[in-house]
């Protein structure tokens, strides 16, 4: 096929691509590519671990992009004007605007914080509200949840559906939950997640807790490295998701303090700086002395200045602090 020709086509299934064949295809599948979209994202690097050539990597991956080209090379192109970025909104306009609109799409939102900081309500109010039309802050999409520490509550779903209008009984349908055993699960989850991901428009893909898992599996000094680089792994499969899929990643993580020497103790999300540099959004949550209010500090974003803004969680779900009289 020419390249012109192979420009045009669309190919549904991986299968379709030129270059693989049914034992290719096994070895992809086997390796979490089900998607045409997956393999777009995909790196030379990880086609070789299916005993592709490197050159041959390169055709599937071009092919792959070309196929999608409409909606996906040309977004990717977007991208870098950023126009087709979208935006979630957190139930609260105030945390919307401290996040400049909204939750983005194509990157990964980090909310850090101590147990009780409303980390997980945050998670779960973001699966009602994607599925919110985009002109209500919603993407029209549906989520996906996985869930390292069974924290999933769907009464807790019904209830904040209810406050934003949508029928509960669909809104259940549109989440998919996937409980995380153990840090390999996590990821062997999430590596295989592009054809739920495709299957049910899925635009919210959340992990509560991202590190959770890595911290109990992995103590002692010398297994940081080994642990920095499979959460390292781990992150770089969800942002390649999010720009394959346009869908927001928004993911939980713990704080440990740690004794310093000069600001007597500081706290810090876990993970250290592998998480923070991939991580493009982090808030930090914090509890505050008024029982369901919380604060939120925009800790880094690539362009948005740090600052800070509150919210309550409420029967409702996040929202506003109405202004004091
Ligand atoms: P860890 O996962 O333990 O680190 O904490 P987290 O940051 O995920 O905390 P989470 O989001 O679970 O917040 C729990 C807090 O949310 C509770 O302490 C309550 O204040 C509030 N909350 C949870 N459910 C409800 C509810 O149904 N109604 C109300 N009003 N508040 C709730
Ligand atoms: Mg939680």
């Amino acid at each position: 096929m020419t390249e012109e020709a192979l420009q045009r086509k669309k190919f549904e299934f991986i299968e379709d691509i030129p270059g693989i064949g049914p034992s290719t295809a096994k070895k992809l599948h086997e390796l979490g590519f089900h998607t045409v979209e997956s393999l777009a994202m995909a790196t030379i690097r990880e086609l070789e671990e299916a005993g592709i050539s490197e050159k041959r990597a390169a055709e599937i991956i071009r092919a792959a992009r070309s196929s999608i080209s409409l909606s996906f090379i040309r977004a990717d192109e977007l991208l870098k004007k950023r126009e087709n970025v979208q935006r979630l909104t957190t139930g609260s306009k105030k945390l919307d605007s401290l996040l400049g609109g909204g939750i983005e799409t194509q990157t990964i939102t980090e909310f850090y914080g101590e147990y009780g900081s409303g980390k997980s309500q945050m998670a779960h109010q973001l699966c009602v509200n994607v599925q919110l039309p985009i002109e209500k802050g919603g993407l029209d999409g549906g989520a996906l949840y996985i869930d390292t520490e069974n924290t999933f509550r769907t009464e807790r779903i019904v209830q904040m559906a209810r406050h934003v209008g949508l029928d509960p009984n669909e809104v259940v349908k549109n989440i998919i939950l996937a409980e995380a055993y153990t840090s390999d699960h996590q990821m062997f989850l999430l590596e295989n997640c592009d054809r739920i991901i495709k299957e049910n428009n899925i635009r919210l893909i959340i992990i509560d807790s991202l590190t959770a898992h890595f911290r109990s599996e992995y103590i002692g000094r010398e297994n940081l490295a080994l642990r920095q680089q499979k959460l390292n792994k781990h992150m770089h499969k969800l942002i390649r998701l999010a720009r394959a899929f346009n869908a927001v990643a928004f993911v939980t993580n713990q704080v440990m303090s740690s004794p310093d020497v000069f600001f007597g103790e500081t706290i810090r999300p876990i993970g250290g700086h592998i998480v923070g540099h991939t991580s493009h959004t982090r808030v930090f949550l914090r509890k505050s002395s008024r029982g369901s209010i919380r604060i939120a500090r925009l800790v880094s974003s690539p362009y948005l200045p740090e600052g800070e803004t509150i919210f309550k969680i409420t029967e409702n779900g996040i929202e506003d602090v109405e202004e004091e009289q």
